[in-house]
């Protein structure tokens, strides 16, 4: 797949056929792929946890906060909940670009499981105490800063324009999830080019 419909695949999902495992050799490419991304100083201070257990993915589902402009969603039901996380950390919250390195490198992870035929949604709304106590983290080593869900995606996922500035994405009658996505217009706002 090229680049560019590799990008436009890698949607956030969040309904899986949780039946699905991910695999050790899965978790093993994706992060592996993470460690080879850019890092500012090339400090590398980002650690991950993953889990593709029944009932570490239970405690850890029950962290989460999913799909805030579905209100009447409360998240994906058992049969089509993530088979896998990886819980990103950084090494210490002082770090002034820890959150460029870790937009970076979720979106290696999730292009990475995209390319495996795998789906995934960057999940920052957490609750942070609660998954630290489950994971028996040091708050003064370890913060954390995004959960990643995997799974083989189930959803039916459209891109949509941005009209009258409507950002929100929807689910319509037949489940299929729309994501409003703002055009190549709107978003460069100054053009200094020599003729082509
Ligand atoms: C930093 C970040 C945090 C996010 N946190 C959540 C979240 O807590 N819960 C959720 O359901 N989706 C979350 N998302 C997914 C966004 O809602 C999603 O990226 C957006 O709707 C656009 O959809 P797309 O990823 O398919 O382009 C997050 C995305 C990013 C980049």
């Amino acid at each position: 797949m090229s680049l560019t419909d590799l990008i436009k695949k890698n949607r956030s999902c969040r309904r899986f056929d949780n039946s699905r495992r991910i695999t050790t050799d899965e978790f093993s490419l994706i992060i592996n792929n993470a460690t080879k991304v850019a890092s500012a100083a090339n400090l590398q201070n980002l650690r991950y946890i993953i889990s593709n257990t029944k009932r570490m993915n239970d405690e850890i589902f029950r962290c989460l906060n999913w799909a805030g402009y579905l209100s009447d969603w409360p998240g994906p039901e058992p049969e089509e909940r993530p088979s896998g996380y990886i819980i990103m950390l950084v090494r210490s919250s002082i770090e002034k670009y820890a959150h460029f390195d870790a937009g970076i490198a979720a979106q290696t992870i999730t292009l990475s499981a995209t390319e495996l035929g795998l789906g995934g949604c960057l999940i920052a709304s957490i609750n942070k105490p609660l998954l630290g106590n489950i994971l028996d983290l040091s708050e003064d080593e370890y913060s954390i800063l995004l959960c990643i869900a995997l799974g083989k995606p189930i959803e039916h996922i459209k891109i949509e324009p941005v009209i009258d500035n409507q950002i929100q994405y929807w689910r319509d009658e037949a489940n299929t999830h729309h994501v409003p996505k703002r055009d190549i217009e709107e978003v460069i706002i100054g053009e200094h080019l020599d003729q082509d």
